[in-house]
């Protein structure tokens, strides 16, 4: 008898391939993101009920699959303390003198916590001066210390109003809130609930800001602060939950080049000493980011870093081939970065006639990353939610640099042209970028720069766009629709669903609104 439901589903696994069909059946032809379309799948689910959450290896695990790029006009600290806040991670780029990059690194950790375990404390012999000097060379956002003696034991509070280089020769025993007037509650009375229990604290004694946790023998063992329990509070309220790490700071992570020193050599002490400074001030991750991550340079270095640090997750790129993932993997990284030629400001291709269309690149190399137990990340390329959608099939989470350089949280200034308003936006192999440093992850020595070097790079502007958390909830809400028509609710059975078949021109621009006059751009 003939079976209608047969039928049916036998055309549709004709013609809408799972990813290793698909892929294998294009006969060495690379594929660019806009070059195939998903196949809808019976589904079940509404797109909010879609769970982006994503591991990209012990201890990151963020709530949106998003990494915004280590790049000198997109992530310093205010960026990547709202893609952390928005439950993304940002990579501090390292375009920057060394010690400049661990005061962005400690903006981040120190920005939003529930109890901090750890605050930072003075001392009462040292003198106001030298703690104005601390928070300059730490760069700390925060001006209120605890004062401890030797043993840790609690001797009172230095408040920020004293803290000012008027005072610069004041001892600070002599300017601190003694201990009996210091508002302090026991550990043993925070319960389940700390935020809760210091939450009533701040509502209870008006005008205070500060409550220090003491043990029975009042040694120091934390500190809230009002601001911290007022974000926490409104983060419970917020549609995205940010990203943080065990103490509860947020995620951050930062890039550095591999140096090298007179002979040639990766300069080693250097690399330590630099990763060893970012570690201390809380650092979730090193990025090793690099036009040509299959090479030797680079994998010395991440093994290096392995050596060193052998529990820091390190992430590794940028490649388009398996032997590459699986060199990186072997050399020690957990995440590989993968993209060469599709960002939005790239000319790699062009100038070097290499590079791998961007959703190839990502099946070759998720095939090997799953092999050698390590994820990837889909670097470049991304201009719409569809893409995340799309690259999510393959990858465990997208960097982003263009579609960021927008946010008032990028760095740079804000230019009027015409009456539009623009933010710098320049690849990090564009001549100006090289010149300011970051010329080795191009390959080229720094001296290069003074030479007319090949940039792969272009520098250009970026529309002023809205606040990154506007943004992110577009993207994930884009990416949460993907899901929806798939039937997925999450990334993991995404990746196991997906089907998909080639668009030609023709499709390409039916996908796009056509045929009208545009009054409002959509998302
Ligand atoms: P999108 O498309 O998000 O791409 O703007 C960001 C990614 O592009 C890479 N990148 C470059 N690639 N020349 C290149 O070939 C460059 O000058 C350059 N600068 C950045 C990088 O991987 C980034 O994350």
């Amino acid at each position: 008898m003939f079976d209608m439901a047969d039928l049916s589903s036998t055309i549709d696994r004709e013609f809408y391939l799972p990813a290793d069909e698909f892929f294998r059946a294009q006969h060495g032809t690379a594929l660019a993101y806009d070059d195939a379309t998903l196949a809808t799948l019976y589904s079940e689910i509404l797109p909010r009920e879609a769970n982006l959450e994503t591991t990209l290896t012990e201890g990151i695990h963020l709530h949106i699959p998003i990494v915004s790029a280590d790049m000198d006009t997109v992530t310093e600290s205010p960026m990547a303390i709202a893609m952390a806040l928005s439950g993304g991670l940002g990579i501090i780029h390292c375009n920057m003198p060394e010690r400049q990059q661990l005061s962005e690194v400690s903006r981040v950790k120190n920005t939003v916590h529930g109890l901090i375990q750890e605050p930072i404390k003075v001392h009462p012999g040292q003198q106001i001066g030298e703690v104005l000097d601390l928070i300059e060379q730490k760069g700390y956002g925060f001006r209120t210390f605890p004062v401890v003696d030797e043993q840790n034991r609690l001797l009172g509070l230095l408040s920020g109003h004293v803290v000012r280089p008027r005072y610069a020769g004041i001892k600070v025993a002599d300017a601190m809130l003694p201990r009996a007037q210091v508002h302090v509650i026991n550990e043993k009375e925070l319960g389940r609930d700390a935020i809760g229990r210091a939450d009533r604290f701040f509502n209870e004694f008006v005008g205070v800001h500060k409550l220090l946790v003491v043990d029975d023998q009042d040694h120091l063992r934390g500190l809230f602060t009002i601001s911290d329990i007022e974000r926490i509070r409104q983060e419970r309220n917020a549609q995205l939950k940010p990203a943080r790490d065990s103490k509860f700071r947020l995620l951050c992570g930062a890039s550095v080049s591999a140096p090298r020193n007179s002979t040639g050599e990766l300069d080693r002490d250097r690399i330590v000493a630099h990763i060893g400074g970012l570690v201390e001030r809380g650092v979730d991750l090193i990025g090793i980011s690099t036009a040509h991550g299959h090479s030797k340079g680079v994998g010395d270095t991440v093994q290096l870093i392995r050596e060193v640090f052998p529990h820091l997750p390190i992430l590794a790129g940028n490649v388009t081939s398996g032997t590459g993932v699986e060199y990186l993997a072997k050399c020690g990284a957990n995440i590989v970065k993968v993209g060469q030629g599709p960002g939005s400001i790239c000319t790699t291709r062009i100038v070097a006639g290499v590079g791998i269309p961007q959703l190839t690149a990502l099946y070759v190399t998720a095939r090997a990353a799953a092999k050698c137990g390590v994820s990837i990340l889909a670097d470049g390329g991304v201009v719409k939610s569809g893409d995340i959608v799309k690259a999510m099939t393959l990858a465990n989470a997208v960097m982003c640099g263009g579609l960021l350089a927008g946010c008032p949280e990028a760095p740079g200034q804000v230019m009027e042209i015409n009456g539009k308003l623009y933010k710098q936006y320049r690849g990090m192999g564009s001549h100006a970028a090289m010149q300011a440093g970051s010329a080795a992850r191009y390959g080229h020595a720094s001296k290069d720069t003074m030479r007319k070097v090949a940039a792969e790079g272009v520098e250009a502007l970026k529309e002023v766009s809205p606040p990154l958390d506007v943004i992110l909830l577009q993207l994930a809400g884009g990416l949460q629709s993907g899901m929806g028509y798939l039937g997925t609710r999450t990334l993991e059975e995404l990746r196991a669903a997906a089907r998909y078949i080639r668009v030609t021109p023709a499709g390409q621009r039916e996908s796009a609104p056509h045929d009208v006059i545009e009054l409002k751009a959509g998302g």
